[in-house]
């Protein structure tokens, strides 16, 4: 039986499928006119939660690759009559569609569509709820190395509402399946998940401590959308506390680089001085962020027919 090379979370792929697309990500970055083609790979997105650089960096991906894509427009579709993902993916699958990009704000979304179409298409996560966001986790990891010549040894920093972050715990599963030392979550009490003893990380809740000595700083968004707003009570506090402005920058690592997947709330977790610096790779990140997922598509395609 031909196995689809499904994405669906970082938890469940062998670390050297891991590296081998970054290393192809990194081939498309450096050679990107020698495309293959994939004339039998016909991709859908669906995306059941706003999303500005992910949506546009898969279509992108696949225009780059000669892949035809569609969209699903959650908004005008049958998703509004209520029609469930499961009936959504197998009617599409029906069409021909055999790649299926999902976001989607159920953590096990991605799952139940591999439940039920994973057969006859691949399923790559384009974000599922809290959950997981593989391919925001490998082009940070892709960033990263374009700047530090090896993992291993580096102190990596996620910063700020690691709670509702599915950026974050695939970032800590990944930056731990490639061998990273020191992975450090520096947030208040209130913004850390239930599950941190269980993480291979080490917690901070003063920026202080938790910045000194890192290479790589990620902060994260705060995510209004999924707290109530009891927990996140005055924006001004939190800047001070857990900001990364440009004087706690001065605690990181003279070559540190600073990371955000986007989108930022410039003024809360980072200012402006920072996101626009010379440490940050920010946009480097979104730039990446179309190598790797026409890696993830191309290898997605390559079992296809
Ligand atoms: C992230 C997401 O959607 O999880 N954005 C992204 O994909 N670049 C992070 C966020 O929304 O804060």
């Amino acid at each position: 039986m031909i196995r689809i090379n499904h994405l669906t979370d970082i938890d469940t792929i062998p670390a050297e499928r891991l590296q081998a697309l970054l290393g192809s990500a990194e081939q498309y970055l450096q050679t990107p006119k020698t495309c293959p083609t994939f004339p039998n790979a016909q991709m859908a997105t669906l995306f059941y939660e706003n999303s500005t650089r992910t949506r546009l960096s898969f279509q992108l991906a696949s225009q780059r690759l000669n892949m035809p894509s569609l969209a699903l427009d959650s908004h005008y579709s049958s998703v509004q009559k209520g029609e469930s993902i499961e009936d959504t993916a197998a009617n599409l699958v029906a069409m021909g569609i055999n790649i299926l990009v999902i976001r989607h704000p159920d953590s096990d979304a991605p799952q139940r569509l591999l439940d039920v179409v994973g057969k006859q298409a691949a399923i790559i996560n384009a974000g599922s709820g809290t959950a997981s966001h593989p391919t925001q986790a490998l082009l940070d990891v892709l960033t990263i190395l374009q700047h530090k010549r090896s993992l291993e040894a580096l102190t990596i920093a996620i910063i700020g509402d690691i709670l509702h972050s599915r950026v974050a715990r695939s970032q800590i599963v990944l930056l731990h399946k490639l061998g990273v030392q020191s992975i450090r979550l520096i947030a208040p009490n209130a913004l850390l998940p239930a599950e941190v003893a269980s993480l291979p990380v080490d917690v901070y809740t003063d920026m202080t401590k938790g910045l000194q000595q890192t290479d790589v700083a990620i902060c994260l968004r705060i995510q209004k959308e999924r707290m109530p707003p009891s927990l996140f009570p005055d924006v001004q506090a939190y800047r001070e506390q857990f900001g990364l402005t440009p004087e706690k920058c001065q605690l990181l690592k003279p070559d540190a680089i600073i990371m955000h997947p986007g989108p930022m709330n410039r003024g809360v977790e980072i200012d402006s001085a920072v996101a626009d610096g010379a440490q940050s790779v920010i946009l480097e990140q979104a730039r990446n962020g179309v190598a790797l997922r026409m890696a993830v598509l191309a290898s997605a395609a390559e079992h296809l027919h």
